[in-house]
């Protein structure tokens, strides 16, 4: 790791935020500092709007929602595709204002800018497909006809570690069935989210249709969903925050998607590839530093393979470099926060009290300046059991501990002893074993052989406590759309 003066060429500080077209500040002048969690500085202030500012954009979301909702699905899948393209044009501007503020390493930030656009340029294609149905009726002089149509005024709240996915994920699929939204990106990351928000414009997108606001999240939230006109709520962020929403979602019956914590097992058996199995798990543990819903949390590894396995993948994960995201060559940026910090290491002080031993890393980095005290060792720890913290509870956090077990029953009791149900993984060369244990797991998304399964044509959501509701590709449409029946009695022939 080594200092770095890249992230004091940061974007010019703004305080604007988007309602019905217009580029405005909090209604008292407020604004919520934005730092750069590799440094600590200050890169922009934005809007800390409140519950008046959430209705005003309810107001311009439902104002816009008769004309949008009018336009034929191929004219909306023209400005989706527009917006994919400037996506495109400005993945390195996006990229790095991605990291400034979220600290991934800059080749990640690319990769998410794509894997966002992927997201519009889906919804862009399957806006002309919102298909209806007709269902042979009972009898000759009756027609039923299936209609799908947009719910209306629509919320997407989304957290800080994907800041261009998680929003492009629910606000491409909203505005292909004709709803228009509300955004409220998380107050760590809100940079990317206006970003694109400028895009969106630009792409020609209505005043109204898109709006984003920052600001003051419980208030934000508490106001949307007390607000009879928004119908849909898209939700990606904690189990705890979820299930708030959930009950508040209650009040108007209003439709809720969640996409919460995880705590993902990945099993390693006897018979699998070392080195396919080593590369996925850095590739689902280390992405984002650790900080994803869909990251490695709990490692079992098959007696047989254990000490092969745990060497190799101590070795990989010794050859990470730790720095700031805009260095070249850096894979682990920093934590996002001093909170995310004192996290990880007690869940690492917790399992070394119980008896845990640490193979590789296991400490904070001592940075220079002017690097920020939030950068964490990649951490490969051993010998853990039940009772620990980590083992329990979603570390978000360069952390891989390792667990060893016998057979297959085992590791699968094991793996769904939670109440968690997002991403699984495990890796095997026996066919028969892999449809057994992936039919097995109890998780929304499974990853056989492979530690990145996102994509965005995918159904990406989780089982029991991670959530309700799936995203991506097709599936993302459902929750933006009402299917009515209309029973249609013809007139007697004369
Ligand atoms: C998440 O961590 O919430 C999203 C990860 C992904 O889309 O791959």
């Amino acid at each position: 790791m080594k200092p770095t003066d890249a992230a004091t060429s940061g974007p010019a500080p703004q305080d604007r935020a988007l309602i019905g077209g217009a580029w405005r500040g909090a209604l008292d002048g407020r604004v919520i500092e934005v730092r750069n969690p590799a440094t600590d500085e200050l890169i922009a202030r934005v809007p800390r709007m409140g519950a008046t500012e959430a209705t005003q954009a309810v107001d311009a979301a439902a104002k816009a929602f008769p004309a949008w909702k009018a336009l034929p699905g191929a004219e909306r899948s023209k400005v989706l595709r527009r917006f994919f393209d400037l996506m495109v044009r400005d993945e390195m501007r996006l990229a790095r204002l991605m990291t400034l503020e979220e600290g991934k390493p800059l080749s990640e930030a690319r990769g998410e800018i794509t894997y966002a656009a992927g997201f519009v340029e889906w919804s862009a294609e399957e806006a002309k497909r919102v298909y209806g149905e007709t269902i042979p009726a009972p009898s000759p002089d009756k027609r039923i006809l299936i209609l799908r149509q947009p719910v209306g005024v629509t919320v997407a709240i989304t957290p800080w570690n994907f800041p261009a996915a998680m929003i492009t994920r629910k606000l491409a699929p909203a505005l292909a069935t004709g709803c228009t939204m509300i955004v409220k990106p998380a107050s760590a990351t809100p940079l990317t989210a206006l970003a694109l928000a400028e895009l969106a414009v630009e792409a020609g997108v209505p005043a109204g249709v898109v709006n984003v606001i920052t600001g003051d999240a419980r208030e934000i939230a508490d106001s949307l969903l007390a607000d009879a006109r928004v119908r849909a709520v898209s939700f990606t962020g904690s189990t705890e925050v979820g299930k708030a929403l959930m009950a508040k979602a209650a009040r108007h019956v209003t439709k809720i998607e969640l996409e919460l914590g995880g705590h993902a097992p990945v099993l390693v058996f006897d018979d699998a590839d070392l080195e396919v199995a080593v590369a996925g798990v850095v590739a689902s543990k280390f992405r984002n530093a650790g900080q994803t819903c869909i990251c490695a949390n709990r490692i079992y590894v098959q007696a047989g393979i254990y000490e092969r396995f745990a060497e190799a993948l101590g070795l990989a994960v010794m050859s990470l470099r730790v720095g700031n995201g805009l260095d070249e060559g850096v894979q682990i940026g920093p934590l996002i926060d001093d909170a995310g910090m004192a996290k990880v290491e007690a869940h690492v002080a917790d399992a070394v009290a119980q008896g845990a031993r640490i193979r590789v890393g296991g400490y904070r980095l001592a940075a220079p300046a002017p690097l920020a005290d939030r950068f964490f060792e990649p951490t490969v720890i051993e010998g853990i059991t039940s009772a620990m913290l980590i083992n329990n509870e979603e570390t978000f956090g360069p952390i891989a501990p390792l667990i060893r077990f016998e057979s297959e029953a085992e590791a699968i009791a094991m793996a769904n002893d939670t109440p968690y149900g997002l991403a699984a993984y495990f890796f095997t060369r026996d066919a028969s074993r892999l449809m057994r244990v992936a039919e097995a797991l109890e998780y929304g998304i499974v990853g056989a052989n492979d530690g990145a399964p996102s994509i965005p044509q995918a159904p990406f959501g989780g089982m029991k406590e991670s959530g309700l509701g799936r995203e991506g590709g097709k599936y993302a449409m459902d929750l933006f759309l009402e299917t009515k029946y209309v029973s249609w009695a013809l007139e007697p022939t004369k």
